[in-house]
């Protein structure tokens, strides 16, 4: 089922050399195209990236948090086209979850790498960092990289006890549902 899936679900930063099979890529592309999206516009297209040059200048994209990176042998880059969708980034990131939910459900791991609204260094914001490597056209917006690899890392599964059920509440906010 799909929740056993969500339970063993851990962001994978550490992946093994091999590269992924295209079938499995091809997979997860039809899954990102699946995706649901405001009025159906799906103002979104992905960018798949296999080439190990490229990702290492990906890994660049920040000071923090996207140098892991590079030792990813393939990942997506999930644009947005704001002129098609006042709601693009809400889309963007529903492809970017879906791919990395079919990816855990190929025996692959990934993790999502911000890039909207993120900076480069002082001056350049990685959206421009990242389109310019890429020739983006400027009507596009990044939103995030997503990595995909097997996995060289055992993260222990989030433990059902310390979810935060406090969170949660029923027909009125003065009234928790647990
Ligand atoms: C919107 C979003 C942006 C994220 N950006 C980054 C990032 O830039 N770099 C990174 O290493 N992890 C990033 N992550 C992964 C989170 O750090 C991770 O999901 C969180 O720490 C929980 O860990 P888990 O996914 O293993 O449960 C991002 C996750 C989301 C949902």
């Amino acid at each position: 089922v799909f929740l056993n899936l969500l339970q063993n679900r851990r962001s994978i930063r550490k992946y093994k050399a091999n590269r992924v099979e295209k079938e499995k890529i091809d997979k997860i592309i039809e899954a990102a195209l699946r995706s649901p999206s405001s009025r159906g516009i799906n103002p979104w297209q992905i960018i798949v990236i296999d080439d190990k040059k490229l990702i290492e200048k990906l890994s660049k994209s920040k000071k923090y948090g996207s140098a892991f990176l590079n030792n990813s042998p393939s990942c997506i880059v999930v644009c947005g086209d704001r002129q098609k969708s006042d709601v693009w980034i809400e889309d963007a990131s529903i492809v970017s979850i879906i791919i990395s939910l079919t990816a855990e459900s190929l025996d692959l791991g990934s993790c999502w790498v911000q890039i909207r609204n993120r900076m480069h260094d002082d001056n350049i914001t990685s959206d421009d960092y990242v389109r310019k490597i890429l020739n983006i056209p400027e009507n596009l917006c990044v939103e995030s990289i997503i990595s995909i690899g097997y996995a060289d890392e055992k993260l222990p599964s989030h433990s059902f006890d310390k979810l935060d059920f406090n969170k949660v509440f029923k027909n009125n906010f003065s009234n928790r549902y647990f």
